[in-house]
């Protein structure tokens, strides 16, 4: 279970202080595949961001399993981004003049994962995209449909237990984007949290609950 709690986020811009986010309240559950939409400037990547490890609230707590991520030492903050979260971005962020078995497996060896063991976790997550055959082209000449799928193997190689996905689809044609939000539910079905930020109405009522997020604050809240 992922507990956000109250969590705001403040910048100071100059003497200014904006809240960014703001008193943010929800649960997530394993095989809960939700949405964080709103308008562009809402705050959603921030929230996606604290969730994953990878920005510290300015107010409240998020917890996973019990545990406040942000107590954690650096060590063990950067353990639970290595080995509990999973990204996925709206541009893909791959290294183009790697091939796309190394695009995955660096994850695998940031995370200290043997060489022995790396191969065939590096093979699992490429099958589960279908993107195994091409695991040797780099990743610089592969379609856009292809770079989100290999950037989807690479979030769930390491077998982490929330997705985090913020716009995944934005840059996909529909064919394509189709493909990612079966793959999302693919994750959620094996019991994984997966957090999805949408633009797309059809693809946020898709999901098993969606946050509506407007200046920061949450408006409307459909998780159960
Ligand atoms: N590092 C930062 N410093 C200052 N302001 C920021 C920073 N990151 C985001 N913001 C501001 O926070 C607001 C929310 O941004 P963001 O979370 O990216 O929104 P969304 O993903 O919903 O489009 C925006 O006004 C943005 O300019
Ligand atoms: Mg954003």
């Amino acid at each position: 279970m992922l507990k956000i709690e109250d969590v705001g986020k403040c910048f100071t811009d100059g003497e200014k202080e904006k809240w960014v986010v703001n008193h943010v309240n929800f649960n997530v559950s394993k095989g809960q595949f939700i949405s964080i939409v709103g308008r562009s400037g809402s705050g959603k990547s921030t929230l996606l961001k604290m969730i994953g490890g990878l920005l510290k609230p300015s107010a409240g707590r998020i917890e996973y399993e019990g545990m406040d991520i942000y107590s954690l030492g650096d060590k063990e903050l950067a353990d639970y981004r290595c080995n509990k979260i999973g990204f996925v971005f709206q541009d893909f962020f791959l290294e183009d003049n790697y091939s796309v078995y190394q695009n995955v497996e660096v994850v695998l060896m940031i995370a200290g994962v043997p060489l022995a063991d790396r191969r065939k976790m590096v093979e699992d997550a490429l099958a589960c995209v279908d993107m195994l055959d091409k695991k040797d082209d780099m990743a610089g000449i592969l379609s856009g449909g292809e770079k989100q799928r290999v950037s989807i193997a690479r979030a769930i190689v390491n077998n982490p237990c929330v997705i985090c996905a913020d716009e995944p689809c934005g840059n996909l044609d529909y064919e394509n984007g189709e493909i990612v939000m079966n793959l999302l539910r693919k994750q959620a079905q094996m019991g994984k949290m997966v957090i999805l930020i949408t633009h797309n109405n059809d693809d946020a009522n898709r999901t098993d609950g969606k946050i509506r997020l407007q200046d920061g604050e949450i408006v409307k809240n459909e998780l159960e």
